[in-house]
């Protein structure tokens, strides 16, 4: 485990701190082994805990197909709570555990329930789309979920399905850097209050305002600037980033696209707009390869998942995630629908 994490970390961490990383990692792997646990990590943690426990890696949508197929008897989720309550709600009688419980997410936190209550109420018979960063309460009065890497897909369904109207929460971003290429021709930012009315014969997408605390920080003048720095550098936004900003992006997709295009381009540098740990790993995975990235930019909530809670959580058996019935039940629905479809 060692050899292989040097392998893979020397040129971002140093050594000392690699030792001390993979002690903790060949404990965690050990009581893994003993308890018949499983690790997902998400492909947003730290680069010591992300090439040595997980034994999947991935974005919010493959954890969330790997969790459905799992016979583990725990399933330790690195990532954060709204990605531990999914794999919980298709998993009722495994143990999910999430190493932190404070590791959460600003989309999740800025809508609720009752306020996807009150769109429904206001735009009667439209379908609600909750993006997966949502609590539990969120998806339970949700018809459909989706991640950032089959947004379209599923609002493409709905629009083939011949409706006219979509209420897709809570990351104005997404859904404006998704309708469009699923058909919807507007997407109509809206709030509690607002006397907007929307005209029958136009597919629009009613969102909601929040956005990601960290992908909101981008700016097109960010690409401009890189893009002059780095010329030859292939850029890549996540969607939650403003449209201005995947406007002037190469490319635009989930953390997977990410892995997926670095691993298969024959280019040398890339330039990542998303978080900062995304390019340690990639950069870690693909050493021929340079990541360009800003640091000043990591979600805080992912980052409070370490190597150290992970193993005090398998110790303990603690940080189970508990979603209450009829909850479970009723944000289950939207989650199958949405791996019904992609
Ligand atoms: P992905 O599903 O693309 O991994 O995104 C999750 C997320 O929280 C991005 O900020
Ligand atoms: Fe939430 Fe943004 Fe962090 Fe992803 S990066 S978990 S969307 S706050």
């Amino acid at each position: 485990l060692l050899e292989s994490m040097r392998t893979k970390l020397h040129q971002l961490i140093p050594d000392v701190e690699i030792q001390a990383k993979a002690e903790l990692a060949y404990e965690v792997n050990r009581l893994k082994r003993e308890l018949n646990a499983i690790i997902l990590g998400h492909n947003y943690m730290e680069p010591a805990l992300y090439c040595s426990v997980p034994d999947n890696t991935g974005d919010s949508l493959q954890l969330a197909r790997i969790s459905a197929e799992s016979t583990a008897d725990i399933i330790v989720f690195c990532g954060v709570k709204f990605m531990a309550e999914t794999a919980k709600i298709l998993n009722p009688n495994r143990m999910v555990l999430l190493p932190n419980l404070e590791a959460g997410c600003s989309l999740a936190d800025g809508i609720t329930a009752d306020d996807v209550r009150t769109l429904k109420e206001r735009f009667p018979g439209a379908p609600v789309v909750s993006y997966v960063n949502t609590n539990a309460e969120t998806k339970a009065v949700s018809d459909y979920c989706c991640t950032s890497g089959n947004a379209a897909a599923v609002l493409r369904f709905l629009h083939k399905k011949g409706h006219q109207h979509v209420i897709f929460v809570p990351d104005e971003f997404l859904a404006r850097n998704t309708a469009q290429e699923a058909g919807y021709a507007f997407v109509e930012g809206w709030v509690p209050g607002s006397e907007k009315t929307l005209r029958a014969d136009t597919p629009t997408v009613i969102g909601w305002g929040v956005h990601c605390e960290v992908h909101e920080l981008f700016e097109p003048e960010h690409v401009d600037a890189v893009k002059q720095q780095f010329p030859e550098a292939i850029t890549i936004a996540h969607p939650e980033c403003k449209p201005e900003v995947i406007a002037k992006v190469d490319i635009s997709g989930s953390t997977k696209k990410m892995v997926d295009v670095v691993r298969a381009s024959s280019a040398r540098q890339f330039m990542l707009f998303t978080e900062c740990s995304m390019g340690d790993n990639l950069a870690a995975e693909n050493p021929d390869k340079e990541m360009i990235r800003m640091c000043s930019h990591q979600c805080p909530h992912m980052a409070l998942i370490t190597l150290e809670d992970t193993l005090e959580a398998l110790r303990k058996l603690q940080h189970q995630i508990e979603v209450p019935e009829p909850i479970l039940q009723e944000a289950r629905v939207p989650i199958d629908n949405m791996l019904a479809i992609s």
